[in-house]
């Protein structure tokens, strides 16, 4: 499970060593977080590597790092170029790709004053996020005792790096208590999200998830799901959840890129369903797979080619 880096990383405009992919350890963003970034992964496929909504992802990142008011000097299609140019100088076949915004050092003020907007992709080899185990038998997950932080309180639907610190919470104390990962409600006690997933459930054959008035990351592969969702004819509601509907629901999965589509069986001791992978999760995991790996025509262009 632990990704395993690769010898060369692109940083504020250049491919350097891993090594020299340093910052000062009073950088703004040690102090207080001030970054944003993106998880993004790089399949196999017949034609080569292929990275997933590239585009869509750095989209995000610029729209987070607008969220926060930081001015990243590079546009979208400079750091989708940079994004296939590392993982080209890496001959990475498949992986996972890290790019990260943030504040360097020059004072130490919360205000960011002149602190260097500095930027870096970072690529690794990375399996399964939740355990090939839990992809392919279901995760047993928990209700987390910490609450998702409310959209009046942070950007949301921006990946922000010192958001994490709850999401890092969550699935630490969840493990703690042996589960595989936390589900976090929000302050109105709906059901928010995972530490790092999206939420979706199945019943009598409609899919469910939440929307952004939930305080959840706007996730591509939910957003993918959705749109899978309309091509296969699955209905779909898009509606806050409470935690009752994922308790009683036939099938419940998680969805991120790192995770991909994740069934959950357990919720804090209850099974879902039956237990078992449900049929729609099944379906929808397959489909998601083979466009990853280039396997579906009508999605190619989700795929960047490296
Ligand atoms: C808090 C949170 N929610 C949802 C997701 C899923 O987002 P995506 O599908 O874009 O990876 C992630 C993963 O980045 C996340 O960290």
């Amino acid at each position: 499970m632990a990704p395993t880096h690769a010898s060369i990383m692109w940083m504020d405009g250049s491919l350097l060593p891993w090594s020299e992919g340093t910052t000062h350890v009073m950088s703004h963003v040690l102090h207080y977080g001030s970054g944003v970034f993106e998880g993004i992964k790089c399949y196999h496929t017949p034609d080569g590597p292929a990275i997933f909504r590239l585009e869509d992802h750095m989209q995000r990142m610029a729209d987070s790092a607008d969220s926060y008011g930081m001015q990243v000097p590079y546009t979208v299609d400079e750091l989708v170029n940079a994004s296939v140019e590392v993982v080209k100088a890496n001959k990475l076949e498949s992986g996972y790709i890290r790019p990260i915004v943030f504040y360097g050092y020059d004072s130490l003020g919360v205000h960011p004053n002149n602190c260097p907007i500095r930027v870096a992709i970072a690529c690794f080899d990375w399996g399964a996020y939740l355990g090939d185990e839990g992809i392919t038998k279901g995760v047993r997950i928990t209700v987390s005792p910490w609450k998702k932080f409310h959209w009046s309180s942070f950007p949301t639907t921006a990946k922000g790096s010192g958001q994490y610190l709850n999401s890092l919470l969550a699935v630490i104390e969840a493990r703690k208590r042996g589960f595989d990962e936390a589900l976090l409600l929000n302050s109105e006690g709906n059901i928010a999200e995972g530490s790092g997933q999206n939420l979706f459930i199945v019943k009598d054959g409609r899919l469910y998830t939440n929307n952004k008035e939930a305080s959840i990351l706007m996730g591509i592969t939910r957003d993918t799901i959705i749109k899978l969702s309309e091509d296969l004819d699955i209905p779909l509601e898009i509606t806050d959840l409470i935690p009752d509907q994922l308790l009683t629901a036939d099938e419940a999965f998680f969805t991120g890129t790192a995770t991909e589509v994740t069934p959950i069986r357990e919720l804090d001791g209850h099974t879902i369903g039956d237990g078992k992978p449900g049929e729609i999760t099944l379906w929808l995991r397959a489909v998601y797979l083979d466009i990853v790996q280039g396997k579906r025509p009508e999605y190619q262009h989700w795929l960047t080619y490296v």
